[in-house]
């Protein structure tokens, strides 16, 4: 196969976010618009891909070097052609095919991006088009199969407006011959900008004619306001959760359940309504999660049970046929096989042994204002409702601490430990005290 590089255009300001965040770091499913736009490159098998940002934008260039992309600065926005052509330097040495797709469309599949490839090798050159009713979009004008020319609407006549074949923005071409068009680009237009889409006419003057792909408008969604992110998020949530029922989950109401963009839900997980996955969760095949819950980094096993109300945070795994209640909260902690913290707890930086069992209002006390502490809870451990385990802390195997105990020192196997104040009983206290009451009353009348 031909090796392929991308391009990202990503060095526009975003101004109608009014934020001080650059638009691609922008989230949706948790991860940033040019994560997106990233990922889908990678699964069009291209290797290099470079991000084109603006002199401010540092945390655009980390993110990129952190998903394997590289990046160029464009000093000036002289618009997308010019954009582009930054990359040039940095794929001076590539032989190869290029794609060239802007930073702010996050619903591009790779399949659109493989399609513009496969389009482009008879001819030399493709554009991604969609069909569309918007005036944002540059209009493309096809002529015998070909492309003839992309007018931007501002730049076009009534006839050409007319057209409702829109560019997408997705350009592939050979690189290096690519990159000799846009160094030939000129700003003479409405807007005096270099523009991207200028490029097909100085290959056609070496013969080189651009074919067009039509893709779905759904995919070419743009984001450049807020309700433009929003409404992009709740169609990279549809497309998450049809995937997620097509691969055999479970889901009683999907359009109430939110994913991230890496939530793995294998098949015959089944997640109750109003559930909220972030980043990091894996749910396997026979796990439940009922309704309510909220997991994050979380790892939860066939047959465990979570929710409803139940909050997972980073570092949980939930063994098998483990149960998670209501108003349960896990971090950094392991619940082993079959054992079960049903409600009002707090299992942070700890270990739950198969089989233990946490009353109600059990908490493991791990943070002394300086350092997070362990409990390890071991296997067949019960311990009553509305105990604090002072970590550090070692409940052994089989140990019993009895209800309201405030634990700080070890527990050995099979012992009980309880603190609390023994029971004292006060016979006929509680007539003496009405009594007395009822008195007083009177003599203030
Ligand atoms: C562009 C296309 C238009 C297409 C539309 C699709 C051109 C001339 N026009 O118009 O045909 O229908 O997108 O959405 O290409 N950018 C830079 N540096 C620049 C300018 C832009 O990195 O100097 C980046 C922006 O960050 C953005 C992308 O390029 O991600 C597109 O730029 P934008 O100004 O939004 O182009 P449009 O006017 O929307
Ligand atoms: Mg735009």
């Amino acid at each position: 196969m031909t090796a392929r590089a991308g391009v990202i255009l990503a060095a526009g300001q975003g101004t109608r976010m009014k934020s001080t965040k650059p638009k691609v770091m922008h989230e949706i499913a948790g991860l940033p618009i040019l994560g997106h736009v990233i990922q889908a490159m990678k699964g069009a098998g291209i290797e290099r891909i470079v991000a084109v940002t603006a002199p401010p934008h540092d945390a655009v260039r980390a993110f990129a070097a952190s998903m394997g992309a590289e990046s160029v600065v464009q000093d000036k926005q002289l618009g997308t052609g010019h954009a582009a052509d930054c990359a040039a330097p940095l794929l001076a040495d590539f032989a190869g095919a290029l794609v060239v797709s802007y930073g702010d469309m996050p619903l591009v599949s790779p399949a659109t991006f493989e399609a513009s490839f496969a389009a482009r090798e008879m001819p030399g050159m493709a554009i991604v088009a969609f069909h569309s009713e918007s005036k944002a979009y540059g209009r493309v004008i096809v002529e015998g199969g070909y492309l003839d020319r992309i007018v931007e609407y501002k730049d076009a006549d009534a006839r050409e407006r007319a057209v409702k074949l829109c560019n997408a923005g997705i350009m592939a071409a050979e690189a290096r011959a690519f990159f000799r068009w846009a160094a030939k680009l000129e700003n003479k237009n409405v807007q005096k900008e270099f523009y991207l889409t200028d490029i097909p006419a100085f290959a056609a003057r070496d013969g080189v004619r651009c074919a067009v792909v039509e893709a779905q408008e759904g995919e070419m969604m743009g984001v450049n306001s807020r309700a433009e992110l929003a409404a992009a998020e709740r169609a990279m949530q549809r497309r998450l959760r049809d995937k997620a029922l097509d691969g055999g989950v479970g889901m009683t109401a999907p359009e109430t359940i939110y994913l991230s963009h890496d939530t793995v839900l294998e098949p015959d997980a089944q997640i109750g309504p109003y559930v909220v996955m972030g980043r990091g969760v894996i749910v396997r095949a026979g796990a439940t999660i009922k309704a309510f819950s909220h997991l994050e980094g979380a790892d939860v096993a066939k047959g465990a049970i979570v929710g409803p109300y139940a909050r997972l945070r980073p570092g949980a795994v939930i063994e098998e046929d483990a149960h998670i209640g209501n108003f349960v909260e896990v971090k950094m902690a392991r619940v082993e096989k079959g054992a079960k913290a049903n409600h009002l707890a707090y299992i942070g930086d700890a270990r739950v042994g198969a089989g233990a069992n946490l009353g109600a209002g059990t908490i493991t006390c791990n943070y002394d204002g300086f350092d997070k502490n362990f409990t390890d809870i071991g296997a067949g451990v019960f311990i009553g409702s509305d105990t604090a385990l002072v970590a550090p802390v070692k409940i052994a195997d089989g140990a019993y601490v009895g209800a309201g105990s405030v634990i700080t020192k070890d527990v050995g196997a099979d012992a009980l430990a309880v603190t609390r104040a023994e029971q004292r009983e006060v016979s006929g206290w509680a007539e003496k005290f009405r009594t007395r009451k009822k008195f007083e009353k009177a003599a203030k009348k």
